[in-house]
């Protein structure tokens, strides 16, 4: 089966140096599908919805019978707990609005205390909350990317405690401003908030400046 742009970026993101790969709100189930026969990790998926699950089940028993290569839980991700041992997490959440992810994510990470975790995110909207969130989490950047898709534009954004690089409120190594959708994305992103800017400017002149600040090229790392 054929991914979109955006799952397709996803899961050209994720290398093989992971004991265990979760595909969360999985839905469909699409993107740990393509994952499985590629990786040597386990792939996980989660979703709240029972037959979405029992259905998913019901084709990867069909299609990988070695059923040590993944699993399936019909699960709220708020309340996952992760193996306690030394493996390495990759949870892969996208698809889902900014709001939920900053909740998922504080919540994945105060259930798992001493497990070792990456995050692969792709919001729908709310990117910049979704990266002060990370920030105010303590975690750090391994990559970024850009991906416009259907004619929207998706942030994919790979994090976790032991990057090195820090994270960006308005993205850093996804820009490649000699690119025309990128300058558009952040035409975009300009004009968003000057709008938000007039009802709230305490709240949204930060983040104005940041994307204005960008744009005229004096990108400033703290
Ligand atoms: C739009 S789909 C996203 C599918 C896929 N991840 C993608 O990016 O195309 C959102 C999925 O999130 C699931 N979901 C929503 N809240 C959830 C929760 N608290 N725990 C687990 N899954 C949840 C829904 O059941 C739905 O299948």
């Amino acid at each position: 089966m054929k991914l979109n742009n955006r799952l397709s970026t996803i899961a050209d993101m994720v290398s093989d140096r992971y004991d265990h790969v979760w595909d969360c709100c999985c839905d469909h189930g699409f993107l740990g599908h393509a994952l499985i026969s590629g990786l040597s990790a386990k792939i996980h998926f989660v979703d709240v919805v029972k037959p979405l699950i029992d259905q998913l089940q019901l084709q990867l028993e069909k299609q990988f019978p070695r059923s040590e290569n993944w699993q399936v839980h019909c699960t709220d991700l708020r309340t996952i707990i992760l193996p306690a041992s030394e493996a390495k997490h990759l949870l892969i959440i996208a698809g889902v609005g900014g709001d939920l992810i900053i909740e998922f994510v504080q919540k994945i990470l105060s259930n798992n205390p001493n497990a070792n975790i990456e995050f692969m995110l792709c919001p729908v909207r709310h990117n910049f909350k979704v990266r002060q969130a990370l920030i105010d989490q303590g975690l750090g950047l391994f990559n970024e990317k850009l991906v416009f898709d259907k004619g929207l534009y998706y942030e994919v954004i790979h994090a976790g405690r032991e990057a090195k690089q820090s994270i960006e409120t308005m993205g850093s190594l996804m820009w490649d401003l000699s690119q025309q959708p990128h300058r558009d994305y952040l035409e975009q992103n300009i004009a968003h908030y000057q709008r938000a800017v007039r009802s709230k400017p305490e709240e949204f002149s930060e983040i104005l400046y940041a994307y204005q600040k960008l744009k005229s090229g004096i990108v400033c790392i703290d």
